[in-house]
């Protein structure tokens, strides 16, 4: 709280596990959301693409080869894009086994699935839309998604529990468009010209972490908005990020994040 705060800028840093926590289960898994949420994370991050027959995956590559086994169980399906593979065969993919063999057999989530887990937590989600110019529609059918399960937009919003995000300023712009009441985050870094304009719709700026400056995060709050940094994994980066004033923090290890705040 505010009272027991040594200085004021660590007070309510929002803590994001990064794909889960993905310094210590395989990303965008179960386990890893659920880790999360088990080290204290305010938000767990992950990243939502689209199967061939439309379901709503979690994957962060374009393609299945990097952490699945999918070039073993479909050999013949180079390049193993996720939009050309249905959700009935992505089933089949183990999404743990690359990790350590103490994750065998996870599967690849649904949206769903991550919705599922996460609302009877404390912990909320922070949901990029990964490369959505592959995906024409996607910004509705993620919004539907929400709003399929009963108050869980308008509660999880008053908690500061639910955040979209991407890369393509567009596609945020087209979702906050769709669903305004859900906050949008434009991943990157914006020129600062740009910022008026992009805080008419945009809630947060959330830059690499070693792409900003103080004055930056100034700037950024004096339109409205809020500075979230990705991806900060050693408590001495993490220091130097609260340093500048960031609102939150998006960590591989949100164990050491949680160490890092308790002790500034
Ligand atoms: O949440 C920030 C971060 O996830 C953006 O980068 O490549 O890990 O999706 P990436
Ligand atoms: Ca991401």
């Amino acid at each position: 709280s505010a009272l027991a705060a040594g200085s004021p800028e660590h007070v309510d840093v929002v803590s994001t596990a990064h794909r889960g926590a993905m310094g210590h289960a395989p990303e965008n898994t179960l386990a890893a959301f659920a880790l999360g949420v088990e080290m204290g994370s305010d938000l767990v991050e992950s990243d939502v693409q689209r199967s061939k027959d439309g379901v709503l995956v979690l994957m962060h590559d374009t393609t299945l080869s990097r952490t699945t086994d999918v070039e073993q169980v479909f050999p013949d399906r180079a390049p193993w894009r996720v939009s050309d593979f249905t959700y009935e065969e992505i089933q089949q993919l183990d999404a743990g086994s690359w990790f350590s063999e103490e994750y065998a057999g996870e599967p690849v989530p649904t949206m769903a699935q991550m919705i599922e887990l996460i609302r009877p937590t404390r912990a909320g989600i922070l949901m990029e839309l990964k490369s959505p110019a592959l995906y024409p529609g996607i910004e509705r059918q993620v919004a539907e998604e929400f709003a399929s399960y009963p108050g869980y937009v308008t509660s999880a919003v008053r908690a500061e529990r639910l955040v979209v995000q991407s890369f393509d300023w567009a596609s945020m712009e087209r979702y906050h468009e769709v669903q305004p009441s859900v906050p949008v985050g434009l991943l990157g870094r914006p020129a600062e010209a740009l910022l008026p304009e992009l805080s008419t719709w945009a809630d947060q700026i959330n830059p690499g972490y070693t792409t900003f400056d103080a004055a930056y995060v100034g700037t950024v709050h004096e339109l409205g908005m809020e500075v979230h940094t990705y991806t900060v994994n050693r408590a001495g980066d993490m220091n130097q990020v609260l340093d500048r004033g960031v609102d939150g923090v998006i960590t591989n290890f949100p164990d050491v994040l949680e160490d890092v705040l308790a002790e500034r």
